[in-house]
């Protein structure tokens, strides 16, 4: 983990400097100094290497002054979205196997520095506990970042706030990078119970108490697992106007999130083929996420309520697993006929959806899933796809995305009883679990999702092509994004007092 720090505006005395210059930024006050405390050096090589300063661009100066190293970086167009933030990512890159360094925001306000220190925080991150024969060179390398900028208390204030989105973003993805032998629902439930410490209500059902409550389509996946599953119910109640009575008090209107968390997802006895099956572990990535959130807005003490909830199990094949052709019946009552088993995560979250309306009656509910293939054949990995029936949530959901560089597409999703609907009738039960064909897979998955939806504003956010990169990619590197932290964050800003 990288630490951030601030400090003044000055040049630092010693050690590896990060100077951002692009067109749009020269070399000016502290940095034009420096150049010319060097005799002119940094403007000479940025000449001699024709560094414009675009964004991503960096060249490094060694042994310049006192300094071991000189790092400019460039600072792009001024009017890039998201620019301090990629700028802080793109330093880190541009830091390699360094373990210090300053960077001189001139040319940034304090807040943005704060920005660039949480760009460079996501783009730091590392997963390294499994390593036991790791050389120290080959460890996680940077160790601390130094922004000097010029009200370092108020670059303090703002990152108070973004450090906390951090840590639930690396909450998250260490959550979907674990491996599904070390991290199983009752291990994930676990890990959840450290949220108490945020100040967030978490609640725990086991088995005993989901089969109580007739959780039929959840249960019907984790059957063939020697691994039991949980339901986890989080609150964060940081509304105004709760009063000073904490057992009084009850979410109000809350914004509901529910997560998708298949720990492994074999595909049951539908089961999946061998290649790329290991990419399974994270078919939590939902719950993950949700979980990442929650941690996020406890963490920044948000003023909202918000409730997480998640469907943690495994989906394994064996002599007690669900068979295709089997009925099950759902926490709402539908009864529902099973015909791939690997079509696992809608039955899943259909007894966590109805159950989160039923109890807390959202102001506006959004699940997140990795739920479809499909998705990744119509959207890749730039967009997660959207479906909703609310028009008002989409486009809160959308511009909440776009302002943080997680982009969704609004895919379509029909009224019941229309054409994409119609697929799922079952000829013995209330519903199938799959739609008659291969084609929109991930619209019949979301309109199976629909049919447990009782009038809520609603969204399916399907985040099977964005929960994990196969490369360094922005403020992610390779591995785990947590896609969805950082726009729920943003979202939940909108409902802020
Ligand atoms: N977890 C998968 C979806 C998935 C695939 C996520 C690839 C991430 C990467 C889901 O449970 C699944 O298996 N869906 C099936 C549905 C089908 C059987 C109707 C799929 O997409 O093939
Ligand atoms: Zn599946
Ligand atoms: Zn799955």
């Amino acid at each position: 983990m990288v630490e951030i720090l601030f400090g003044k505006l000055a040049l630092p005395k010693d050690g590896v400097l990060v100077l951002p210059v692009g067109e749009e930024l020269p070399l000016t006050g502290e940095a034009a100094m420096l150049d010319e405390t060097l005799g002119g050096t940094l403007s000479q090589a940025m000449q001699a290497a024709e560094f414009k300063g675009k964004a991503g661009q960096s060249l490094n100066i060694y042994h310049a002054g006192p300094y071991k190293r000189v790092v400019l970086t460039g600072a792009g167009k001024e009017d890039a979205p998201r620019r301090a933030l990629l700028l802080g990512a793109a330093i880190v890159s541009a830091l390699g196997k360094e373990s210090e360094a300053a960077i001189l925001t001139h040319g940034f306000t304090s807040k943005e520095a704060a920005e660039i220190g949480l760009g460079a925080r996501l783009r730091g991150y590392k997963f390294d506990k499994y390593r036991t024969t790791q050389k120290p060179e080959e460890k996680a390398k940077l160790k601390k970042l130094k922004l000097l900028t010029a009200s370092p208390k108020e670059a303090e204030t703002a990152w108070e706030s973004a450090e906390a989105v951090a840590k639930g973003v690396e909450f998250t993805r260490d959550l979907v990078t674990e491996p599904a032998n070390q991290l199983y629902p009752a291990e994930f439930a676990e890990r959840l119970e450290g949220l108490k410490k945020l100040g967030v209500k978490v609640e725990v059902f086991g088995q005993k108490e989901l089969e109580k409550l007739g959780f039929g389509t959840m249960l019907s996946v984790s059957q063939g697992s020697v691994r039991e599953p949980r339901m986890v119910v989080m609150q964060w109640l940081g509304a105004c106007g709760h009063g000073d009575d904490k057992k009084a008090k009850k979410p109000r209107d809350p914004l509901v999130f529910v997560g998708k968390g298949v720990t492994f997802d074999t595909g049951g006895i539908s089961l999946k083929p061998a290649a790329g099956m290991e990419d399974m572990k994270w078919d939590m990535a939902g719950a993950g996420t949700v979980s990442g959130l929650m941690a996020a807005l406890a963490g920044r003490k948000a003023k909202v309520d918000a409730i997480g909830l998640v469907g943690l199990v495994e989906n394994m094949p064996s002599g007690s697993a669900t068979r295709p052709g089997d009925v099950v019946k759902s926490y709402a009552g539908k009864t529902v006929e099973i015909l791939n088993t690997d079509a696992e995560g809608r039955l899943v979250l259909a007894d966590v959806l109805y159950y989160a309306q039923e109890r807390f009656a959202p102001k506006f509910m959004v699940n997140l899933a990795t739920l479809t293939g499909a998705i990744i054949v119509g959207l890749g990995h730039e967009y997660a796809g959207l479906f909703s029936n609310s028009d008002e949530l989409v486009g809160k959901l959308v511009d909440s995305g776009e302002a943080v560089g997680e982009k969704l597409w609004r895919m379509p999703l029909a009224k019941e009883g229309e054409a994409y609907d119609k697929e799922l009738d079952s000829a013995i039960a209330d519903v199938k679990n799959i739609g008659g064909g291969r084609a929109g897979g991930s619209i019949t998955a979301a309109q199976f999702l629909q049919r447990f939806v009782n009038g809520t504003p609603w969204a399916h956010l399907d985040i099977a092509g964005m929960a994990w990169g196969a490369k360094d990619a922005g403020v992610n590197p390779k591995g785990a994004t947590a896609f969805g932290v950082r726009l729920l964050d943003n979202f939940a800003r909108g409902f802020e007092g």
